[in-house]
């Protein structure tokens, strides 16, 4: 019913965001972003998945320096990045990043210059450059051949998971540097892992699950602000519905069997703001095919149109922290539209994702994991990396840092 784009291969770049001034709600220290209703306040950020994943300091700093020049202020990376007991000798060997052994139902932090110590750099960096990182986690143990369900229900996974999130916390919960803690990327009921019973339409498992951890979290972090790092789906007695190949479809991403239900999720207390994603051209085969009533420019401005309407009623920022579509025709022909509309509607922006050229590491070439890797110095593209060569896509998100932080004054 729809492709999904493999988790680990997404590297992300954000721009962002609109801010106001000071918050008064709570004590938040010097430095940390918070919210007041609709607003981000304090400072700016924006995202990068792979950073953590290079080897050389000097690569790291150039990557928030690019960022930085084009007025980025806040990005994205993962906080987690696990391997399997199997792979350790390889990853020993090939200096991949790692933070996660996984061994049985089990896992060991590595907490070394290999592992954490390479995130503590990223979020450094950042600080010196004036860049935020939220962090995103996920986590592992759904075994083979077990419905979505689990992951969110299983008593032992949870407290997994926990035990994740906890060593992340409180490595970083008094740094500045970071904007806000993302939940897990893209929890899901069907998708990439079938749904079983407990994540059905209108079951509320997803809910339920961002409620009692973003709880968690709160209760390790009282400051950083939180959200659920969701695709951002609806869940809708009566679904949009649209027209492929003369047969009139249910929309999987209002109809509830996704997981998320977009509305409630952003009205628990402790979740800060919003996120959504956005690829309609993996999402419908049928897009822009004959049959179809809709394309895949205005799928995405309807899409962006009920996060923007859903966020005013609930009065809370949103973020939409991940979009893109293949070719670069297709970028400079689509992207305009989506982010205007976007910064029209109060959106921080956040594309997926930032491409940046004159990596030195290994001469420039280095196979990271699985399909990311260095080519000729440049960081790893998808398919929807965005290179500062490529100026045509480049500067319709430059352009678009700019319009945001001259907001934010
Ligand atoms: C990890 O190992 C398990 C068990 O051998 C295997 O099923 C799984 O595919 C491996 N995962 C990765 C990412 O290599
Ligand atoms: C995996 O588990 C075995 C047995 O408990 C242990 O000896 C080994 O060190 C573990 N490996 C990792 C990488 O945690
Ligand atoms: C497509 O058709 C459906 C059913 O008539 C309608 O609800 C929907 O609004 C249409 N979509 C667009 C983009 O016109
Ligand atoms: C542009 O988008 C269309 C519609 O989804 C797709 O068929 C085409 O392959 C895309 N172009 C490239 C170069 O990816
Ligand atoms: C930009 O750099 C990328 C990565 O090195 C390369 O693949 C692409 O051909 C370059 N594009 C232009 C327009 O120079």
């Amino acid at each position: 019913m729809r492709s999904f784009l493999p988790l680990v291969l997404l590297v992300l770049q954000g721009l962002s965001i609109a801010f106001g001034g000071p918050s008064t709600s709570k004590k938040i220290p010097r430095g940390f972003v918070t919210t007041r209703g609709r607003d981000f306040v304090l400072d700016g950020k924006k995202f990068v998945r792979w950073l953590p994943l290079l080897t050389e300091q000097d690569d790291v700093e150039s990557t928030f320096q690019s960022m930085q020049d084009a007025g980025i202020k806040v990005l994205r990376t993962w906080g987690f990045n696990a391997i399997n007991g199997s792979e350790l000798d390889g990853a020993l060997d090939s200096g991949l990043t790692y933070y996660q052994v996984w061994n049985s139902s089990e896992w060991a932090l590595n907490t070394g210059p290999q592992g954490l110590q390479r995130l503590d750099k990223v979020i450094e960096t950042a600080g010196r450059h004036g860049i935020k990182g939220a962090e995103l986690y996920i986590n592992w143990i759904v075994g083979a051949g077990q419905p979505h369900d689990v992951f969110y229900t299983d008593r032992r996974i949870v407290a997994s998971y926990q035990r994740y999130v906890r060593a992340i916390v409180e490595r970083y919960k008094n740094s500045p540097n970071i904007f806000a803690w993302e939940l897990i990327n893209e929890a899901r009921c069907l998708g990439d892992l079938p749904a079983g019973p407990n994540c059905v339409p209108f079951s509320g498992t997803i809910s339920r699950w961002y409620e009692d951890q973003a709880n968690f979290v709160r209760r390790l972090d009282p400051f950083h602000m939180i959200t659920t790092g969701g695709e951002g789906q609806f869940t809708w007695r009566n679904p949009v519905k649209y027209w492929a190949n003369g047969v009139l479809v249910s929309d999987y991403n209002f109809d509830g069997q996704a997981g998320e239900d977009f509305d409630k999720d952003l009205a628990l207390e402790n979740i800060d703001f919003g996120t959504y994603h956005m690829y309609p051209q993996y999402w419908y085969s049928d897009l822009d095919f004959p049959g179809s009533n809709f394309t895949l420019k205005s799928w995405g401005v309807d899409w962006i149109d009920h996060h923007a309407k859903a966020a005013k009623k609930i009065g809370k920022p949103l973020i939409l922290e991940e979009f893109g579509t293949s070719g670069f025709e297709n970028k400079t022909d689509i992207y305009p539209t989506w982010v205007k509309r976007a910064l029209d509607t109060q959106h921080g922006i956040m594309p997926w994702q930032f491409g940046k050229l004159g990596l030195t590491e290994s001469g420039g070439n280095r196979l990271i994991k699985y399909a990311d890797a260095l080519i000729d110095g440049a960081s790893p593209n998808d398919g929807f990396a965005i290179y500062p060569n490529q100026t045509a896509i480049y500067n319709i998100f430059t352009s678009a840092a700019r319009v945001q932080n001259a907001r934010s004054r």
